[in-house]
């Protein structure tokens, strides 16, 4: 196993990334911030990731984990609710990969959360049905089985009065309509309702930044199961995609047969 991966959260307006430590999940020193470049295409930031791989990883050999805010499969981003279109069908593991010469994971940012918040989080203790949720421009969604992921749920998506739930129930709603964090916390009863009738689970966490402030709606937030805020808060992406790229630095990396 490395000892080191490179974290890196790609967010609509930042970008955040740490070296972490491959076995604990710890950060080993301090976060960077960097502010995401606009258009936020693949190239602009793929030579973002650069950078910060180059001035983060201690060897050649460190493996790099990317969170982004779309379903990534088999190293493919297949979605663009809230990034650039031009993600779509753009190949980001291969093409970071050739760019970076070294193992490079990519997983959807709210997986990247699920997997830090189950490794050494909020739902570190949750056996059975876990529904991790960040909520922020989007509402992104891990689904875990006794603690497996099932990736790329996309939950956030689920319709609600006939929209997708995150137009009505994310941070960026409720900012955009000035919404009170009780008036919130209502639609978030109606979207944690909605996850439940379809999902059943056994613990519910609340994720993104706004879990800083959970206290001024979680209150209010009624469901069957436990709610409670995710524990590592704006670090979680980035630990969790440190995490998913150590395991798939364990694994040989498969080089693409010439010609
Ligand atoms: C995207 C998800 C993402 C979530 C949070 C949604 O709009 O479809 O892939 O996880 O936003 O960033």
């Amino acid at each position: 196993m490395p000892e080191h991966v490179v974290g890196v959260d790609v967010g609509g307006t930042t970008i955040k990334s740490a070296l972490v430590d491959a076995g604990s999940g710890i950060l080993m020193g301090q976060r960077f911030v960097a502010d995401t470049p606009r258009p936020a295409t693949p190239t602009a930031i793929s030579e973002c990731v650069a950078e910060i791989v180059r001035a983060l990883a201690p060897t050649d050999a460190t493996p790099v984990g990317i969170a982004l805010p779309a379903v990534v499969r088999r190293g493919v981003v297949e979605t663009a609710a809230n990034i650039d279109p031009s993600w779509i069908g753009y190949p980001v593991e291969d093409s970071l990969h050739t760019a970076l010469a070294r193992p490079v994971t990519a997983v959807n940012d709210a997986d990247a959360a699920g997997i830090a918040e189950t490794r050494r989080g909020a739902a570190a203790a949750g056996s059975g049905v876990v529904v991790v949720t960040t909520l922020g421009t989007g509402i992104g969604s891990a689904l875990l089985v006794d603690g497996t992921l099932v990736p790329n749920t996309e939950l956030g998506h689920l319709p609600m009065s006939g929209r997708p739930a995150e137009h009505l129930a994310s941070t960026a709603a409720r900012e955009r309509e000035g919404l009170s964090y009780v008036k919130w916390a209502e639609r978030l009863t109606a979207y944690y309702g909605l996850l439940e009738s379809l999902l059943t689970p056994d613990l519910i966490v609340v994720g993104g930044a706004v879990s800083a402030s959970a206290d001024r709606f979680l209150p209010h937030v009624r469901t069957r199961a436990p709610i409670v805020p995710a524990a590592l808060g704006n670090d979680a992406g980035v630990i969790g995609a440190a995490l998913a790229g150590r395991r798939v630095a364990d694994q040989p990396v498969v080089m693409p047969a010439a010609g």
